[in-house]
């Protein structure tokens, strides 16, 4: 699928379903939390890769974050996001866009990623996010990333995944990215199935 048409499908995924009718939603986005609050500060610059309509924004802003970008392809995620924070959205910044076409134009301290990175299924695609990676992240900073397993789900919303073990995800993010911390979460969707993740934090080297 091209960018266009990916962009097409999630929009057209958020106009169908509502908030919580979406296989990945939660009320609370704990194992993020959990893993965000061991490596950031609420001066720390945050960003979610594909945060989607995610609650994980509510949050932060509850915990006084000041700095906050949320990037997506669906224009409609977003907009849903930023209307259910009313006056607190606009503290945040709201990127739309394709992150393996994203040029940032600035640095984070924290990268955080709930079920967008694994979607790319395509070797030029994850060469192209991880370079997005390696120019947004300083050195130093972390990166958090919530994949499905690899006896997770093999699709999601219809769309074919790409599975991992922290190890797996270290090997391709290069010696650049350190493995800190790995856990495996199970989420249980709003119909009470679950969906085995993993979540691992990287630091970036200085
Ligand atoms: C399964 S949803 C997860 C949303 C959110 N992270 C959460 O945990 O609720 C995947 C999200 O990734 C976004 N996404 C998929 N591919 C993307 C890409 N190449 N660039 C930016 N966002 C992307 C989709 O629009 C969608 O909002």
């Amino acid at each position: 699928m091209g960018s266009g048409s990916q962009q097409a499908h999630w929009d057209s995924v958020y106009a169908a379903k509502g908030e919580t009718e979406v296989s990945w939603f939660q009320e609370t986005p704990s194992p993020s939390l959990e893993l965000l609050h061991l490596v950031a500060r609420s001066s720390s610059a945050v960003i979610d890769i594909g945060g989607g309509e995610s609650r994980l924004v509510d949050s932060l802003l509850a915990g006084g974050f000041e700095n906050i970008t949320v990037l997506d392809l669906s224009a409609k995620a977003l907009a849903a996001a930023r209307a259910r924070l009313g006056d607190k959205g606009n503290k945040v910044k709201w990127i739309v866009g394709d992150v393996t076409e994203w040029r940032p134009s600035e640095t984070y301290d924290v990268w955080h990623d709930r079920a967008a990175f694994h979607f790319l299924t395509d070797q030029n695609q994850q060469t192209a996010y991880i370079q997005r990676l390696q120019a947004a992240l300083r050195p130093g900073g972390h990166a958090i990333f919530g994949t499905f397993a690899l006896d997770g789900p093999e699709k999601c919303s219809g769309l074919p995944v790409t599975r991992y073990s922290a190890e797996s995800l270290s090997v391709l993010l290069g010696a650049d990215f350190v493995l800190i911390d790995s856990r495996h979460h199970e989420h249980s969707t709003p119909w009470q199935t679950v969906q085995r993740f993993q979540f691992s934090t990287f630091r970036r080297c200085a």
